[in-house]
């Protein structure tokens, strides 16, 4: 049984209760619902892998009120604080060596020695957080390798019965996930594109190293991508033209003869763009589905900006489907 909880300070408290306790709480951020768990405990730990039908364990992201409590957990330095002090709260996680007072547990960490960091924005997240007192683990809350849930609707219909509670903050205004910055290694490295720009960060940091070709027309090997943020139908990249069969997943004007549109900014806006980029894949792909479509053709987005992490979610999407469950393809999380 999931319960709905409002976003009051009743319902706050009820699923704040929850994560002490060591139960499932999905709740809403600025990027999108998070699947929280109690992240010092291995015990709780091991719920979100199951309810998500995670094949492997990956590291999962931390999420504090704050930098202090962030921070507390790992060794921090300059550079790290200074890129906390523009972009916390916000869309933005730091991977840093464990500190030597660390409570996040084992699990959580996927072993590693390092440790992903995020303090978010939204409103009811940071309540939730101080409320709790606790680290909270959280990985997008959706089944594994599908599109991640942009309102606490999508939640529900993903992982319903699976986890104790949904609190319900209305839809989530970035849309994508955050940046993930790797600060423990001699070049900051960007592991995913996300809410806040590479432009704002390499600004503060200089060049920055990517952890791949993201940011390419093409993969270097497709046996490589990972499908993720995946719809049941395929999707076609970079749609210079449509098919009577085809759904549209449009930015600025669409092109002509589309049935079957979303338009994830027709002014062209990559903010907008992000925050619809989710939705639209849920409602083509249901839709599309119930009408026979083949499958979602995806019109590019500019390389710059939100573009970058749009890009990414698409050509995640896009990529082979795993045929065993625990395929390569098959790394929810991973990047
Ligand atoms: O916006 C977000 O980041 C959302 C919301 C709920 O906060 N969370 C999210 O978490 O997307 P998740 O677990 O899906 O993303 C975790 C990402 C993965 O790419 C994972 O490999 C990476 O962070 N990660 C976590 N810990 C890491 C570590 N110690 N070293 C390298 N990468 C790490
Ligand atoms: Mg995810």
């Amino acid at each position: 049984m999931t319960e709905i909880l409002k976003s009051d300070d009743a319902g706050i408290a009820h699923a704040a209760a929850l994560l002490r306790a060591g139960r499932l709480v999905a709740f809403g951020t600025e990027t999108v619902y998070g699947l929280g768990a109690d992240a010092t405990s291995d015990a709780a730990v091991a719920r979100i892998f199951a309810a998500k039908n995670r094949p492997r364990f990956n590291p999962l992201i931390n999420h504090f009120p704050d930098a202090e409590h962030a921070f507390a957990q790992v060794e921090a330095h300059d550079l790290a604080r200074r890129l906390a002090d523009l972009f916390w709260p916000g869309p933005l996680t730091l991977v840093l060596p464990r500190g030597p007072h660390a409570t996040i547990c084992d699990l959580a960490a996927a072993g590693l020695n390092t440790l992903a960091l995020r303090v978010p924005s939204s409103e009811v997240a940071r309540r939730l957080l101080a409320e709790t007192a606790l680290p909270i683990a959280a990985p997008s809350a959706n089944p594994s390798g599908g599109v991640s849930p942009s309102d606490a609707f999508h939640v529900l219909r993903g992982l319903e019965g699976r986890i104790d509670a949904i609190l319900d903050s209305g839809p989530c205004t970035v849309g994508v996930e955050s940046t993930v910055l790797d600060l423990s290694r001699a070049t900051p490295t960007l592991l995913r594109p996300g809410g806040i720009t590479l432009e704002q960060l390499e600004a503060i940091c200089g060049k920055i190293r990517h952890a791949d070709d993201y940011a390419s027309k093409r993969p270097v090997s497709p046996g490589l991508m990972s499908s993720h943020y995946a719809p049941s139908l395929p999707v076609r990249l970079n749609a210079e033209h449509v098919e009577a069969d085809e759904a549209l997943l449009a930015f600025g004007p669409a092109l002509s003869g589309a049935g079957l549109t979303w338009n994830l900014s027709e002014k062209g806006d990559l903010e907008e763009a992000a925050a619809r980029l989710f939705a639209g894949l849920r409602f083509l792909d249901s839709e599309g589905v119930r009408r026979g479509l083949r499958d979602i053709a995806a019109m590019s987005v500019p390389r710059h900006g939100l573009g970058l992490a749009i890009l990414d979610r698409l050509r995640r999407a896009s990529a082979p489907r795993p045929t065993m469950p625990d395929a390569e393809g098959d790394d929810d999380d991973l990047a």
